[in-house]
């Protein structure tokens, strides 16, 4: 272990089996934030020759010694591991050793309580615009196939019972419109934590005039967090809505995993889907299992698992406390695993084919039985009065086209008006905003 940045003569003897408690995974975990806190640092270092606490040269130096550990990070040839306390420690650390004691200016004016949550800042904006992304790539194949399975018949069900006559087109557009929902709330919540902690340092303000918004508007935040116990009191708050945009994603794939894994079953033999995604069984030559459809499905039980144990963390009063390290590995687990998963959507639902006949099969006469009783509404009759003939009148369904039903369907959303353009233009406004 490299010495501790806030070893001091006073100090009394170091316990490496507590160090190594305090520290947990923290090195491991910042690997995921060293280039947010490097970007933070770079900004840090320019602010201050801004308020000419270093000169320009020095700051220069300092920017250019940092590209240098990026680039050294992104080569593996600097690894962050145990002789580092934590990411921040490794900053300070290679500064000082490239530029002797201007290295350790790099401090001035900020804590690590400030570096870390503009770190976790800057990585959740990015993380975020990842996650509305896929969303959105999600959205594009389901309505993409929503388009050109329009009318192609599939049995509605509700209760887990047949229904109604239904569509692709009307299954892959709820399943569209739902990945807009999450990609908007995804930039929303991206919006809403754009904001700059950098500046507060442990939690008070500094007796320095620091350029916070030059600091901030160099990293691209649109507003800086004002107070300074706020900044450390918005650490977990933050977080915890963050996973909660990945939790709406990640619910609804739940739900679209359940359709798929349900209407791949022989008993239904609605549809294949791509080997790729499947594998075989141990055991059992025949099998050819939709492990990948199941994994997705319970993606949803990590991030909500996550959830919990961050939420668990906040329990706590104003200002820094050494309990929000223990904000970090929930989030990153929950990001790490949560992104991987959803980037494996947008190529699961291409490789889904459908058996038409069997769907078309799979509607029986009763399930016209609505539109019957909607006909007799037309007719004059009261509802109730039709929904009573048409019930008593279901062998009368035998000989009507699944195809009649759907075309007949134009109420605003309805099988035969998707709206599918109201849909792409949404998603067309996200990805352009
Ligand atoms: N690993 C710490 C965290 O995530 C960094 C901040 C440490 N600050 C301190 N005062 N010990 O919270």
């Amino acid at each position: 272990m490299a010495d501790y940045i806030w070893k001091k003569d006073s100090a009394g003897e170091v316990d490496e089996r507590v160090m190594r408690f305090l520290a947990g995974d923290d090195v491991i975990l910042d690997r995921e934030l060293l280039p947010f806190d490097i970007r933070a640092s770079q900004a840090h270092a320019s602010g201050l020759a801004r308020i000419g606490v270093l000169s320009d040269a020095q700051a220069d130096s300092m920017v250019a010694a940092l590209n240098e550990l990026q680039q050294a990070f992104d080569a593996g040839e600097f690894v962050l591991d145990q002789r580092y306390e934590d990411g921040h420690s490794a900053i300070e650390a290679w500064l000082t050793e490239r530029l002797g004691d201007i290295g350790g200016r790099i401090h001035a004016g900020r804590s690590r309580n400030d570096q870390v949550a503009v770190a976790i800042r800057l990585y959740l904006r990015d993380r975020l615009a990842r996650l509305s992304t896929v969303c959105q790539q999600i959205a594009h194949v389901a309505l993409d196939r929503a388009k050109s399975e329009a009318m192609v018949p599939l049995p509605g069900h509700t209760h887990l019972q047949q229904a109604m006559p239904s569509s692709l087109g009307l299954w892959w557009a709820g399943h569209a419109e739902a990945f807009i929902d999450n990609a908007d709330l995804a930039r929303q919540t991206a919006d809403w934590l754009d904001a700059s902690p950098l500046g507060t340092a442990s939690g008070f303000g500094v007796n320095l005039p620091l350029d916070r918004d030059g600091v901030a508007e160099a990293l691209g935040f649109s507003r800086l967090v004002v107070n300074p116990q706020y900044a450390q009191n918005s650490r977990g708050k933050i977080e915890l809505r963050a996973v909660d945009a990945l939790a709406a994603a990640t619910g609804d794939l739940r739900r679209l995993a359940w359709d798929l894994s349900l209407y791949a079953s022989a008993e239904f033999d609605f549809l294949k889907i791509g080997s790729t995604y499947c594998t075989g069984s141990s055991i059992m030559p025949n099998k050819h299992n939709p492990d990948a459809v199941e994994l997705l499905r319970s993606l949803h039980a990590t991030i909500v698992g996550a959830r919990a144990e961050l939420e668990s963390v906040l329990s706590l009063p104003s200002g820094y406390q050494r309990d929000l390290q223990d904000t970090k590995p929930p989030l990153i687990r929950a990001f790490r695993r949560g992104l991987v998963g959803l980037e494996l959507v947008p190529g699961l639902l291409n490789s889904v084919s459908w058996n038409e006949t069997r769907l078309r099969e799979a509607i029986a006469p009763a399930l016209h039985a609505t539109d019957r009783a909607n006909e007799l509404v037309g007719q004059g009759q009261p509802f109730r009065q039709a929904y009573r003939q048409a019930a008593a009148e279901l062998d009368e369904l035998a000989d009507r086209s699944p195809e009649d039903s759907l075309e007949a369907r134009v109420s605003p959303g309805g099988c035969a008006n998707l709206l599918l353009e109201r849909l792409r233009e949404r998603l067309d406004a996200l990805s352009t905003r």
